[in-house]
């Protein structure tokens, strides 16, 4: 049994956690920042890298603690390095470095979205690669080949917004608070997505690729045409097909890149994972075409350190360790 102690900081929670094998949870601490940094609208980096400082020590103590293991029944320590806010990063790395150096025990760096498709083997345990996994979060969407549990290629990505970024946006235009994409879909999902049309945008020559900001401009200048007349912004319907229309440019090309590339197997992660409109339209489109299709459950979709420790464990027995000189990075492909 190999246990990795998991320590995650690269946006706006604190996150420490202990998986055995890749799959089993002993523990899983999240100290989020949400509210502090929702007074201003979204994640602050300063005050995220200030918090992290402040809360890492004890999270990581908290997820020894309700795991009842000490820091020498741990066999490696999986420290998410990139991509995300450097100074947040930097917090975590660090300090997980520290505990390396003081305890001996081997430091494992991973990749933060290699950690977002890892929550899947955590929701489900006989879930294996290869398959097929669209990766929407804050910052990135992507569609991505999962050959192995450490091999992956990139299919198709954003030229612009991310998913999330463009949702968040979206909905702070409508007057909802951080983060908007999951207070958006709390209000709007059961909305009459008919009741406004959006364009399919299209990249010229990359047909699994995204491009969100006209979407998001769409939104917005509908938004500033009612307040210029002086009307109500209908955030139910408006929300409704907003996320209908995002969803759909998710579900349309990853079944497109599925069909192209022969895939049957069907993963979604990061924090949009959540979303009840996307995990709708992407559970009829795998219905018609009889394809398997996973979700991490609601409480691994965001940010979190058992994703980390998951993706510690396959990392590790890839030999994928750290030496004390490593730094963190903003960003970082997936595939390096
Ligand atoms: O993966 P994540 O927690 O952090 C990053 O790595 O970026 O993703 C955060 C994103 C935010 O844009 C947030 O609004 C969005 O995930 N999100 C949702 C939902 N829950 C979180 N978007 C749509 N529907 C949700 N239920
Ligand atoms: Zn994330």
């Amino acid at each position: 049994m190999m246990k990795v102690l998991g320590i995650e900081s690269s946006c706006d929670e604190t996150a420490a956690s202990v998986v055995e094998d890749g799959r089993k949870i002993l523990s899983n601490v999240v100290a989020s920042q949400v509210e502090e940094h929702k007074i201003y609208g979204g994640v602050v980096p300063e005050i995220a890298s200030r918090r992290h400082a402040e809360a890492v020590s004890s999270v990581v103590e908290k997820a020894l603690e309700d795991a009842q293991l000490k820091l020498k029944d741990i066999d490696a320590i999986a420290v998410t390095y990139a991509p995300g806010l450097i100074g947040a990063l930097l917090v975590g790395v660090n300090y997980a470095k520290g505990l390396s150096y003081a305890s001996g025990i081997p430091l494992v760096p991973v990749h933060h979205l290699r950690g977002h498709i890892a929550s899947n083997y955590l929701s489900t345990p006989e879930l294996e690669p290869p398959f097929l996994c669209l990766v929407v979060s804050g910052g990135h969407s992507h569609i991505i080949e999962v050959k192995d549990y450490t091999d992956f290629k990139i299919v198709g990505r954003t030229h612009d917004d991310a998913a999330g970024e463009a949702l968040d946006k979206a909905a702070r235009t409508m007057g909802l608070s951080y983060p908007g994409g999951l207070n958006l879909d709390k209000i709007a999902s059961k909305g009459d997505y008919n009741a406004y049309q959006f364009p399919f945008p299209r990249v010229d020559g990359c047909p699994y690729d995204f491009s969100f900001s006209g979407l998001k401009t769409s939104v917005i200048n509908i938004i500033h045409n009612l307040k210029q007349k002086g009307e109500e912004v209908d955030v139910v319907n408006l929300g409704a097909s907003f996320m209908h229309a995002v969803s759909n440019c998710l579900v349309k090309n990853t079944e497109k890149a599925a069909r192209d590339l022969g895939y049957k197997k069907i993963v979604v992660a990061g924090g949009v994972s959540a979303n009840s409109v996307l995990r709708e339209m992407m559970g009829e489109t795998c219905k018609k075409n009889k394809w398997e299709l996973y979700f991490p459950q609601l409480s691994l979709c965001g940010d979190n350190a058992a994703m980390i420790a998951s993706q510690g464990y396959y990392e590790s027995l890839k030999g994928n360790f750290a030496t004390l000189d490593l730094n963190a990075c903003a960003t970082m492909p997936i595939d390096k």
